[in-house]
Protein backbone atom coordinates (compact mmCIF):
# COMPACT_ATOMS: atom_id res chain seq x y z
CA UNK A 1 0.00 0.00 0.00
CA UNK A 2 1.09 3.57 -1.00
CA UNK A 3 1.65 6.22 2.02
CA UNK A 4 -1.51 7.98 0.23
CA UNK A 5 -3.61 4.55 -0.13
CA UNK A 6 -2.72 3.70 3.91
CA UNK A 7 -3.61 7.75 4.79
CA UNK A 8 -6.56 7.25 3.49
CA UNK A 9 -7.54 4.13 4.56
CA UNK A 10 -7.03 4.75 7.83
CA UNK A 11 -9.09 8.39 7.64
CA UNK A 12 -11.94 6.29 6.20
CA UNK A 13 -12.02 4.20 9.13
CA UNK A 14 -11.67 6.39 11.96
CA UNK A 15 -14.38 8.64 10.36
CA UNK A 16 -16.38 5.04 10.33
CA UNK A 17 -15.01 4.37 13.99
CA UNK A 18 -16.01 7.73 15.23
CA UNK A 19 -19.48 8.55 13.68
CA UNK A 20 -20.05 4.85 15.22
CA UNK A 21 -19.34 5.79 18.42
CA UNK A 22 -21.14 9.08 18.56
CA UNK A 23 -24.36 7.68 17.23
CA UNK A 24 -23.90 4.43 19.55
CA UNK A 25 -23.80 7.20 22.62
CA UNK A 26 -26.80 9.63 21.14
CA UNK A 27 -28.84 6.77 20.47
CA UNK A 28 -28.81 5.58 24.32
CA UNK A 29 -30.75 9.49 25.53
CA UNK A 30 -33.96 7.83 26.43
CA UNK A 31 -32.43 6.68 29.62
CA UNK A 32 -31.98 10.31 30.48
CA UNK A 33 -34.75 11.69 28.68
CA UNK A 34 -37.44 9.06 28.30
CA UNK A 35 -38.67 7.64 25.04
CA UNK A 36 -41.41 10.18 24.22
CA UNK A 37 -39.32 12.95 25.14
CA UNK A 38 -36.45 11.99 22.80
CA UNK A 39 -37.77 10.07 20.26
CA UNK A 40 -41.21 10.95 19.72
CA UNK A 41 -41.98 8.71 16.89
CA UNK A 42 -40.93 5.41 17.51
CA UNK A 43 -42.77 6.07 21.47
CA UNK A 44 -46.49 4.85 20.27
CA UNK A 45 -44.28 1.64 20.71
CA UNK A 46 -44.52 2.36 24.21
CA UNK A 47 -48.22 0.63 24.66
CA UNK A 48 -48.25 -3.08 23.98
CA UNK A 49 -44.71 -3.07 22.23
CA UNK A 50 -42.42 -1.72 24.82
CA UNK A 51 -40.50 -4.64 25.14
CA UNK A 52 -39.66 -4.96 21.95
CA UNK A 53 -38.58 -1.17 21.45
CA UNK A 54 -36.27 -1.23 24.10
CA UNK A 55 -34.80 -4.41 23.23
CA UNK A 56 -34.09 -2.58 20.14
CA UNK A 57 -32.66 0.70 21.57
CA UNK A 58 -31.16 -0.74 24.17
CA UNK A 59 -29.05 -2.93 22.60
CA UNK A 60 -28.45 -1.62 19.09
CA UNK A 61 -26.23 0.40 20.27
CA UNK A 62 -23.87 -2.02 21.41
CA UNK A 63 -23.54 -3.16 17.75
CA UNK A 64 -22.98 -0.39 16.32
CA UNK A 65 -19.51 0.31 19.02
CA UNK A 66 -18.08 -2.48 18.83
CA UNK A 67 -18.11 -3.05 15.30
CA UNK A 68 -15.17 -1.04 14.87
CA UNK A 69 -12.90 -2.51 17.34
CA UNK A 70 -13.55 -5.83 15.52
CA UNK A 71 -11.58 -4.68 12.68
CA UNK A 72 -8.69 -3.36 14.25
CA UNK A 73 -5.84 -5.17 13.14
CA UNK A 74 -3.40 -4.96 15.54
CA UNK A 75 -6.39 -5.62 18.57
CA UNK A 76 -7.13 -8.87 16.85
CA UNK A 77 -3.49 -9.62 16.96
CA UNK A 78 -2.50 -9.13 20.15
CA UNK A 79 -5.67 -9.79 22.10
CA UNK A 80 -7.07 -12.41 20.26
CA UNK A 81 -8.94 -13.39 23.45
CA UNK A 82 -10.66 -10.06 23.33
CA UNK A 83 -11.78 -9.92 19.80
CA UNK A 84 -13.58 -13.04 20.07
CA UNK A 85 -15.34 -11.84 23.41
CA UNK A 86 -15.93 -8.67 21.84
CA UNK A 87 -16.99 -10.97 18.46
CA UNK A 88 -19.56 -12.77 20.55
CA UNK A 89 -21.62 -9.83 22.33
CA UNK A 90 -21.78 -7.95 18.66
CA UNK A 91 -23.59 -11.38 17.27
CA UNK A 92 -25.80 -11.45 20.41
CA UNK A 93 -26.21 -7.85 20.03
CA UNK A 94 -27.33 -8.13 16.44
CA UNK A 95 -29.30 -11.48 17.72
CA UNK A 96 -31.28 -9.79 19.99
CA UNK A 97 -31.61 -6.26 18.68
CA UNK A 98 -32.57 -7.60 14.97
CA UNK A 99 -35.15 -9.66 16.03
CA UNK A 100 -36.67 -6.59 17.69
CA UNK A 101 -35.72 -4.21 14.68
CA UNK A 102 -37.77 -7.00 12.55
CA UNK A 103 -40.88 -5.77 15.41
CA UNK A 104 -40.80 -2.88 15.31
CA UNK A 105 -40.17 -2.37 11.21
CA UNK A 106 -43.95 -3.74 11.28
CA UNK A 107 -45.30 -1.32 13.58
CA UNK A 108 -43.65 1.61 12.01
CA UNK A 109 -46.21 4.50 11.54
CA UNK A 110 -44.10 5.13 8.16
CA UNK A 111 -46.22 3.05 5.87
CA UNK A 112 -46.09 -0.34 4.25
CA UNK A 113 -42.39 0.96 1.74
CA UNK A 114 -40.18 1.95 4.99
CA UNK A 115 -41.46 -1.24 6.75
CA UNK A 116 -40.56 -3.41 3.96
CA UNK A 117 -37.24 -1.68 3.85
CA UNK A 118 -35.96 -2.29 7.51
CA UNK A 119 -37.81 -5.55 7.70
CA UNK A 120 -35.70 -6.75 5.17
CA UNK A 121 -32.52 -4.51 6.43
CA UNK A 122 -32.74 -7.13 10.10
CA UNK A 123 -33.52 -10.01 8.19
CA UNK A 124 -30.19 -9.38 5.81
CA UNK A 125 -28.66 -7.96 9.27
CA UNK A 126 -28.77 -11.06 10.93
CA UNK A 127 -28.61 -13.58 8.02
CA UNK A 128 -24.93 -11.96 7.20
CA UNK A 129 -23.96 -11.78 10.92
CA UNK A 130 -24.68 -15.67 11.23
CA UNK A 131 -22.94 -16.55 7.60
CA UNK A 132 -20.03 -15.15 9.35
CA UNK A 133 -20.63 -17.17 12.56
CA UNK A 134 -21.27 -20.20 10.54
CA UNK A 135 -17.64 -19.97 8.46
CA UNK A 136 -15.55 -18.85 11.67
CA UNK A 137 -16.83 -22.10 13.63
CA UNK A 138 -15.71 -24.13 10.19
CA UNK A 139 -12.31 -22.10 10.64
CA UNK A 140 -12.84 -20.46 7.13
CA UNK A 141 -10.80 -16.85 8.16
CA UNK A 142 -11.54 -15.12 4.69
CA UNK A 143 -14.80 -16.49 4.28
CA UNK A 144 -15.59 -15.34 7.99
CA UNK A 145 -13.66 -11.75 7.32
CA UNK A 146 -16.29 -11.16 3.91
CA UNK A 147 -19.33 -12.17 5.56
CA UNK A 148 -18.40 -9.60 8.83
CA UNK A 149 -17.71 -6.81 6.72
CA UNK A 150 -21.17 -7.51 5.16
CA UNK A 151 -22.45 -7.28 8.65
CA UNK A 152 -20.61 -4.48 9.46
CA UNK A 153 -21.70 -2.36 6.29
CA UNK A 154 -25.48 -3.05 7.46
CA UNK A 155 -24.57 -1.88 11.08
CA UNK A 156 -23.74 1.33 9.81
CA UNK A 157 -27.08 1.84 7.82
CA UNK A 158 -27.74 2.93 11.94
CA UNK A 159 -24.78 6.10 10.93
CA UNK A 160 -26.01 7.01 7.57
CA UNK A 161 -29.89 7.23 7.97
CA UNK A 162 -29.38 9.44 10.81
CA UNK A 163 -26.85 11.58 8.16
CA UNK A 164 -29.51 11.07 5.42
CA UNK A 165 -32.30 12.09 7.90
CA UNK A 166 -30.55 15.43 9.09
CA UNK A 167 -29.18 16.07 5.97
CA UNK A 168 -33.82 15.67 4.12
CA UNK A 169 -34.83 17.88 7.00
CA UNK A 170 -32.20 20.87 6.25
CA UNK A 171 -32.81 20.70 2.57
CA UNK A 172 -36.39 21.30 3.85
CA UNK A 173 -37.77 17.84 2.54
CA UNK A 174 -40.91 16.76 3.96
CA UNK A 175 -40.53 14.07 6.23
CA UNK A 176 -43.51 12.08 5.17
CA UNK A 177 -41.78 11.28 2.06
CA UNK A 178 -37.96 11.63 2.78
CA UNK A 179 -38.37 8.88 5.96
CA UNK A 180 -39.43 5.83 3.66
CA UNK A 181 -37.05 6.45 1.44
CA UNK A 182 -34.38 6.57 3.70
CA UNK A 183 -35.44 3.23 5.38
CA UNK A 184 -34.15 2.08 1.42
CA UNK A 185 -31.44 4.46 1.37
CA UNK A 186 -29.90 4.08 4.84
CA UNK A 187 -28.36 0.69 3.96
CA UNK A 188 -28.60 -0.55 0.02
CA UNK A 189 -25.77 1.69 -1.25
CA UNK A 190 -23.77 0.70 1.91
CA UNK A 191 -24.05 -2.71 0.95
CA UNK A 192 -23.27 -2.09 -2.81
CA UNK A 193 -20.60 -0.49 -1.88
CA UNK A 194 -19.36 -3.17 0.45
CA UNK A 195 -19.72 -6.18 -2.44
CA UNK A 196 -18.00 -3.55 -4.97
CA UNK A 197 -15.06 -3.19 -2.11
CA UNK A 198 -15.26 -7.66 -1.72
CA UNK A 199 -15.28 -8.70 -5.42
CA UNK A 200 -13.08 -6.28 -6.89
CA UNK A 201 -10.79 -3.92 -4.57
CA UNK A 202 -9.92 -6.69 -1.75
CA UNK A 203 -8.64 -9.38 -4.37
CA UNK A 204 -6.33 -6.80 -6.16
CA UNK A 205 -4.87 -5.13 -3.11
CA UNK A 206 -3.67 -9.28 -1.90
CA UNK A 207 -2.75 -9.92 -5.74
CA UNK A 208 -0.16 -6.50 -5.64
CA UNK A 209 0.55 -7.53 -1.48
CA UNK A 210 1.45 -10.87 -2.60
CA UNK A 211 3.59 -9.53 -5.66
CA UNK A 212 5.52 -7.09 -4.13
CA UNK A 213 6.21 -9.76 -0.88
C1 LIG B 1 -29.26 -2.61 10.99
C2 LIG B 1 -30.43 -3.10 11.38
C3 LIG B 1 -31.48 -2.24 12.03
C4 LIG B 1 -32.81 -2.29 11.78
C5 LIG B 1 -33.51 -3.19 10.80
C6 LIG B 1 -33.44 -1.29 12.61
C7 LIG B 1 -34.81 -1.04 12.65
C8 LIG B 1 -35.39 -0.02 13.35
C9 LIG B 1 -36.77 0.32 13.28
C10 LIG B 1 -37.82 -0.39 12.41
C11 LIG B 1 -36.99 1.38 14.09
C12 LIG B 1 -38.33 2.10 14.33
C13 LIG B 1 -38.52 3.12 13.23
C14 LIG B 1 -39.94 3.58 13.07
O1 LIG B 1 -40.82 3.19 13.84
O2 LIG B 1 -40.19 4.32 12.10
C15 LIG B 1 -35.71 1.71 14.70
C16 LIG B 1 -35.50 2.73 15.58
C17 LIG B 1 -34.31 2.93 16.24
N1 LIG B 1 -33.14 2.26 16.04
FE1 LIG B 1 -32.81 0.79 14.73
N2 LIG B 1 -32.47 -0.66 13.36
C18 LIG B 1 -31.26 -1.21 13.03
C19 LIG B 1 -30.04 -0.89 13.56
C20 LIG B 1 -29.86 -0.01 14.60
C21 LIG B 1 -28.58 0.23 15.22
C22 LIG B 1 -27.25 -0.43 14.89
C23 LIG B 1 -28.81 1.17 16.17
C24 LIG B 1 -27.75 1.73 17.06
C25 LIG B 1 -27.60 2.97 17.26
C26 LIG B 1 -30.23 1.50 16.16
C27 LIG B 1 -30.88 2.39 16.99
C28 LIG B 1 -32.19 2.78 16.90
C29 LIG B 1 -32.79 3.83 17.69
C30 LIG B 1 -32.10 4.65 18.76
C31 LIG B 1 -34.12 3.95 17.27
C32 LIG B 1 -35.18 4.93 17.81
C33 LIG B 1 -35.42 6.05 16.84
C34 LIG B 1 -34.26 6.97 16.63
O3 LIG B 1 -33.72 7.55 17.56
O4 LIG B 1 -33.83 7.10 15.45
N3 LIG B 1 -30.82 0.74 15.18
N4 LIG B 1 -34.76 0.84 14.22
Amino acid sequence: MTMVSRFAASLAFWTMAVSAALIAIASLRFLALGVSASMDFVAHNLSGNALMLYMHIGIAPLALALMPFQFMTRLRACRPKLHRWMGRCYVAAILVSGLAGLQLAFHTTAGPFAATGFALLAVLWMLTTGIAVVFVLQRQIERHRAWMLRSAALTFAAVTLRVYLGSSMAAGLDFAIAYPLIAWLCWVPNAIVMEVYLQFVRPERSRLASATA
